[in-house]
């Protein structure tokens, strides 16, 4: 079966991470989960003592960082070669990681580092500008969407696995200013890419989302082969 890239964007809580990485291990696929690289930049920043408001001390510090994502089982995110996949969503990560991402050279970084683990076919990114500036000629692109509402139930439950009790209105109103930083950023908003597939997982089951992907997975990587034999 041809190998193919698939891009996945969307807001925080959308789903569109459990979606990439079930559909990236059913189909044998690498898996990039590039908010890891970004939350992973953002806590160095937090454990240096250096202020995340402080541009050129946030994007030196990222010259002298190494961030690599290690698949197999489950994807483990390391920190100058410590595993930091847990530490990486606590709420001070999360609560500093849009101001930490919207630096330019921090980003042309991060960027660089994703292309070159995508280059290899076979491959699920995830983020919020993989079909429109990573990977804007991805085979599939996927947009995926959710009422805030359940985002934030979400994120909730998230935190609250992590032993994190926090009230919704809180998780509600972090969300929106997420959302509303992500997307009105001047290098690389979050948006929909052209060609992307939207899926709005409100009312669907994790189940039921990967299984959407993976229909249209199967119908790309059979037309690229009809394709090829033509
Ligand atoms: O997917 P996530 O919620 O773990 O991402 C954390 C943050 O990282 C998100 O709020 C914005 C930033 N991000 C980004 O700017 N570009 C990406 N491709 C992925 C994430």
């Amino acid at each position: 079966m041809k190998r193919i890239l698939i891009a996945i964007d969307g807001p925080a809580g959308s789903g569109k991470s459990t979606t990439a990485e079930l559909v990236a291990r059913r189909l044998g696929y690498v898996y990039i989960d590039t908010g890891a690289m970004y939350r992973a930049m953002t806590l160095k920043v937090l454990n240096s003592n250096v202020d995340p408001a402080d541009e050129a001390a946030v994007v030196e510090l990222a010259r002298a960082t190494s961030i690599s994502l290690v698949n197999g089982g489950e994807m483990r995110v390391l920190l100058d070669g410590n595993d930091v996949t847990e530490a990486i969503r606590s709420e001070p990560v999360t609560n500093n990681v849009s101001l930490v991402s919207s630096y330019p050279e921090v980003r042309q970084l991060m960027v660089a580092e994703q292309r070159k683990i995508g280059s290899k076919k076979g491959c699920v990114i995830d983020g919020r500008d993989i079909g429109t500036v990573v990977f804007p000629d991805a085979d599939l692109k996927f947009y995926i969407v959710a009422d805030i509402m359940e985002r934030a139930r979400r994120r909730q439950e998230e935190l609250s696995a992590r032993g994190e009790e926090l009230p919704i209105v809180q998780v509600v109103r972090e969300l929106k200013e997420r959302d509303r930083k992500d997307s009105t950023r001047e290098t690389s908003p979050l948006r929909k890419a052209d060609g992307a597939i939207e899926i709005d997982t409100t009312k669907l089951t994790i189940n039921e989302q990967v299984e959407i992907v993976l229909n249209y997975v199967n119908e790309v990587t059979m037309g690229q082969e009809e394709m090829q034999k033509k």
